[in-house]
């Protein structure tokens, strides 16, 4: 594929997220030879440093979280002397003619026709005004392309979504903003659809004649961190359900795009959203989505205090940082096929998985020590391992006609290191593709599946249930699969 010259901005660039995903993700990309020679990186925050002090950082950033060691001293330099920094204050216009020059600058002694790339690692309070101030301070004219990467939150609910959507829709267009879910950036989440649409064996059996139910766990160990002011008010379903769970439902569920581009894909996506039943009621909610908020245990063989004891969490919040959900796509293909969600803090252990339940032959001819043939599963790993496997049923050997399961197991990166979600998705954008970036329709569709929840959920606190710290959440979220005989499956 084509590689394009480019200055990146970074806003908060010597911020958290610079430092954990965005320059060992640059520095992978450099290494492979996946950047064009000519390009620069232009590190914005409110300290005052040198870009001696910048690279330094950089450097620091690279030697703890790349999945590359640095070689050799040589190759280093010629990769940090690309980075510089600008000192301004991002939510006022005042700096932004410096930042504009340094650029420009940068542009001039590169030879970079003008392709810029802005990055927003900045609180989401910001990410309107700085989109604007690009605009009125004329960093977004140029010869080149322009393109906006946004982190999450986008929005805390439709209304705030739609406002900061129209506020940046001033200053680039759709097509130029790359909204990041880094669930897309992940290799077995991009994974599905290959599995799904190169494979006969899948898409055969791709549907409610088939299928029993869909399972997509997204648990955690970690707890709140030091993120309280934010996740306090977001919860685990404006944290994790709206965003990355939805996406994953979208790529099981969605028809076969009649080309691989990102317009067609993403078109089939939200119609999975437009299909996504919405409840009714506050009791409808209650039957079909439990919340919860932990409580203290032992995770990972250590005592952890619960939700409300952590720093900066209101003493009696009722902010739920569990989520388990039965899903209906109402749609040809998935009719009457339950699809169970469910994501934690401070569960039993770190696994993002996607199970899909086959239904049973239509008559057991077999004997086996509970008279039952075990289901056959498809279970798509997507971290900590990648993988797949696929269980199903076989003659135990040597035994009297009796039934055993077996599985076939693939593991995606165990021969090598694949490449890091931010990796990929940094490149994409480089490279102008929007597949695995979110459109506004899929945003906006998913805040308006998950408002309703939210607010039937405000009108009764009632609603929180608690669990207990490395546990796999609470009891009622095994209940809703067992009203419809259902059990979750793996991770136990
Ligand atoms: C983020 C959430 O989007 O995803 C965090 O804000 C969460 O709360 C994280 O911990 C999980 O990502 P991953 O890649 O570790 O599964």
């Amino acid at each position: 594929s084509e590689k394009h010259p480019f200055v990146m901005v970074i806003f908060g660039g010597a911020g958290d997220l610079a430092r954990r995903k965005l320059f060992p993700a640059l520095y992978s990309l450099y290494r492979s030879g996946l950047l064009d020679r000519r390009f620069a990186v232009v590190g914005v925050g409110r300290s005052e440093r040198e870009d001696e002090q910048y690279r330094q950082i950089v450097r620091e950033s690279v030697d703890s979280h790349s999945r590359m060691d640095v070689e050799n001293e040589e190759d280093w330099s010629s990769f940090a002397e690309r980075f510089h920094y600008v000192s301004l204050d991002v939510g006022t216009a005042q700096g932004y003619g410096k930042l504009r020059e340094r650029v420009e600058r940068c542009e001039r002694e590169r030879g970079i026709p003008g392709n810029r790339l802005f990055y927003l690692a900045i609180g989401p309070e910001l990410f309107g005004r700085v989109s604007s101030l690009l605009n009125e301070e004329h960093l977004t004219r140029t010869e080149g392309w322009k393109r906006l990467v946004i982190e999450k939150p986008f929005g805390h609910d439709y209304e705030s979504a739609r406002e900061l959507n129209d506020q940046i829709r001033q200053s680039f267009q759709e097509e130029e903003i790359y909204r990041i879910d880094h669930y897309l950036g992940k290799e077995m989440v991009q994974n599905i659809e290959v599995i799904r649409f190169a494979n006969t064996l899948f898409e055969a059996l791709w549907n409610n004649r088939y299928i029993s139910n869909v399972q997509i766990t997204a648990s955690e160990t970690v707890g709140v961190e030091d993120r309280a002011s934010y996740y306090d008010r977001a919860g685990a379903l404006r944290d994790m359900v709206q965003n990355h769970i939805l996406q994953m439902l979208m790529m099981v569920a969605m028809e076969p795009p009649s080309r691989l581009n990102p317009e067609a894909i993403r078109d089939e996506k939200v119609k999975v959203l437009r299909s996504l039943r919405r409840w009714k009621s506050d009791d409808e909610v209650s039957q079909n989505i439990v919340r919860g908020q932990y409580l203290a245990g032992r995770v990972d063989g250590e005592e952890v205090p619960p939700y409300r004891e952590e720093e900066g969490v209101p003493a009696g919040s009722v902010n739920e940082t569990y989520v388990a959900g039965r899903l209906f796509v109402d749609n040809f293909r998935w009719s009457g096929v339950p699809f169970y969600i469910r994501t934690g803090k401070r569960m039993r252990q770190k696994s993002t998985e996607v199970v899909i339940q086959f239904k049973d032959v239509p008559q057991n001819l077999y004997f086996n020590k509970n008279n039952d043939l075990g289901p056959n599963l498809l279970v798509i790993t997507v971290s900590p391992e990648e993988g797949l496997s696929l269980q199903f049923n076989a003659k135990k050997p040597g035994g009297d006609n009796e039934v055993i399961p077996i599985a076939m197991d693939f593991c995606n990166n165990c021969a090598e290191d694949t490449p890091e979600a931010y990796e990929s998705l940094l490149h994409d954008a480089l490279e102008g593709d929007l597949t695995f970036f979110t459109h506004w329709d899929e945003v906006s569709l998913a805040w308006k599946f998950v408002d309703p929840i939210r607010e039937a959920w405000d009108r009764d606190p009632e609603s929180l249930t608690f669990y207990e710290s490395g546990s796999w959440g609470p009891a009622e979220a095994d209940q809703i699969l067992k009203e419809e005989g259902h059990r979750w499956h793996r991770a136990y």
